[in-house]
């Protein structure tokens, strides 16, 4: 039965601020409890034992008509996550002149307080923007570049980036290099090998991700912008799927510029994305929206976009809370165990091709696997059709298969049903009408 919210008030300097709790809101003190009853165990011993997970997946809201795979694209929140977007907006609809102008921005500066000790860094480098893409963009267009000037990434970058790439050379013509990494990528030298090759005198900016979208490929950021640094050129890392899947913080990647959505492993609020800027690297870089001189050397000029709503950023508060509840490395062993449940079993199977290292070095939660000969949108388009299983087709000019993406609330009943589709297919072949 849900209990009736209640409301709290809290005391700020700026005026009250209502804070409603609901019947659910102790699923984070149900996931704590859980967490320290299991807080003896290894990471990895934790991440095979369904009752704590049991327990994880009773926070989350998910529908089970369905079987969503493709958690790659963005994840859903926990119950509190959505919960608290909620009130937040209610507190808002109040009176905005006064409750989005006045009374609610200021309640950012926690949540970025908490963003930069998940992520390792000052609160004073971090921005809260609207996702990845924005992150990013800012970096890859508030660069100053000349003609002539070169930039370095792979042919497996994101394809937004690409763009803001590729309208740079149309609009000041840089010149774009891209490489090809191997895949699925066995060892982190084959990489840096690419990215030192394709660096020459004329290179003024690498920009890598941090973890490939189409394969769950990691990159070794490190190695890189260590070998970037010495030539004196900037390393953007596209930390869309990394940040919050699995554990590392900046001092692991040693770059000076970060951007992740923080809707897809952090499980926050859609349309929420953190930027990372190197204290001495703000004042240089332009805002992609303009901002007052004054604030040159503020990390919040990234954040000049007008009237926006603060529901979600300030609801993110509650998605570093539950991340936090996990705990990072629980969460990244169970990830990368619902991974290997279906991609080992499917790698048994003639014909099929993982495009994903097992080395837990180089994947996580995210895999792709090929059925040789059998079309990816086909089979995607046969999941969901039939099984309401939903995946993603991946057609890349170096690889193809389906992308598959579980998520702390899959349960291993799902996988295994996945696993059982795709294993008659690989038997007998999609239905002539698939
Ligand atoms: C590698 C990579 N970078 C950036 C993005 C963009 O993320 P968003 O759509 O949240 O801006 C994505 C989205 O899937 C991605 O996979």
């Amino acid at each position: 039965m849900e209990r009736r919210s209640f409301l709290k008030t809290l005391g700020t300097g700026m005026g009250a601020v209502a804070v409603t709790s609901s019947f659910d809101a102790g699923t984070v003190g149900r996931v704590e409890a859980a967490t320290r009853a299991v807080a003896t165990q290894t990471p990895l011993a934790v991440a095979e034992n369904e009752d704590y997970w049991r327990e994880v997946q009773q926070a989350f809201t998910v529908s089970r008509r369905m079987i969503n795979l493709n958690n790659g694209y963005c994840c859903p929140s926990p119950r509190i996550v959505t919960q608290k977007v909620v009130d937040y907006t209610w507190q808002q609809e109040e009176a905005p002149a006064y409750t989005l102008a006045r009374l609610l921005p200021p309640f950012r500066e926690p949540v970025r307080q908490s963003l930069a000790r998940v992520f390792g860094c000052d609160a004073e480098e971090v921005a809260l923007v609207r996702n990845a893409s924005e992150a990013m963009e800012t970096l890859l267009l508030g660069v100053d570049l000349e003609s002539g000037d070169e930039v370095v990434t792979t042919t497996q970058d994101y394809g937004r980036m690409r763009t803001a790439l590729d309208q740079r050379r149309r609009r000041e013509g840089i010149e774009v290099k891209m490489f090809q990494i191997p895949t699925p990528a066995e060892r982190n030298e084959d990489i840096i090998e690419g990215f030192k090759e394709a660096m020459t005198p004329k290179t003024k900016m690498i920009l890598m991700s941090h973890q490939i979208n189409l394969t769950g490929q990691i990159l070794p950021v490190k190695q890189v912008a260590d070998l970037a640094r010495e030539r004196g050129i900037p390393v953007m890392v596209d930390g869309a799927h990394s940040f919050a899947q699995f554990q590392f913080t900046l001092e692991d990647l040693g770059c000076d510029y970060f951007g992740t959505s923080l809707h897809k492993w952090l499980l926050a609020p859609k349309g929420t994305g953190m930027l990372y800027v190197k204290r001495d690297r703000i004042k240089d870089l332009w805002p992609l929206m303009a901002a007052p001189e004054r604030m040159d050397d503020d990390i919040r000029k990234f954040e000049e976009i007008g009237t926006h709503s603060e529901a979600p950023y300030l609801a993110t508060g509650e998605a570093i809370t539950f991340h936090n509840a996990i705990g990072a490395e629980r969460k990244e062993a169970r990830l990368r165990f619902l991974k290997d449940r279906w991609a080992r079993r499917l790698a048994e199977l003639p014909n099929v091709r993982i495009h994903t290292s097992f080395d837990p070095q180089m994947s996580c939660a995210i895999g792709n696997v090929e059925l040789v000969g059998t079309e990816p949108s086909a089979m995607a388009d046969y999941f969901w059709d039939k099984h309401k299983i939903i995946v993603v087709a991946i057609n890349h000019a170096e690889f193809r298969g389906l992308r598959v993406t579980p998520n702390l609330y899959t349960t291993l009943d799902e996988i295994d049903f996945f696993c059982d589709i795709f294993e008659h297919i690989a038997k007998n072949g999609l239905p002539k009408s698939a």
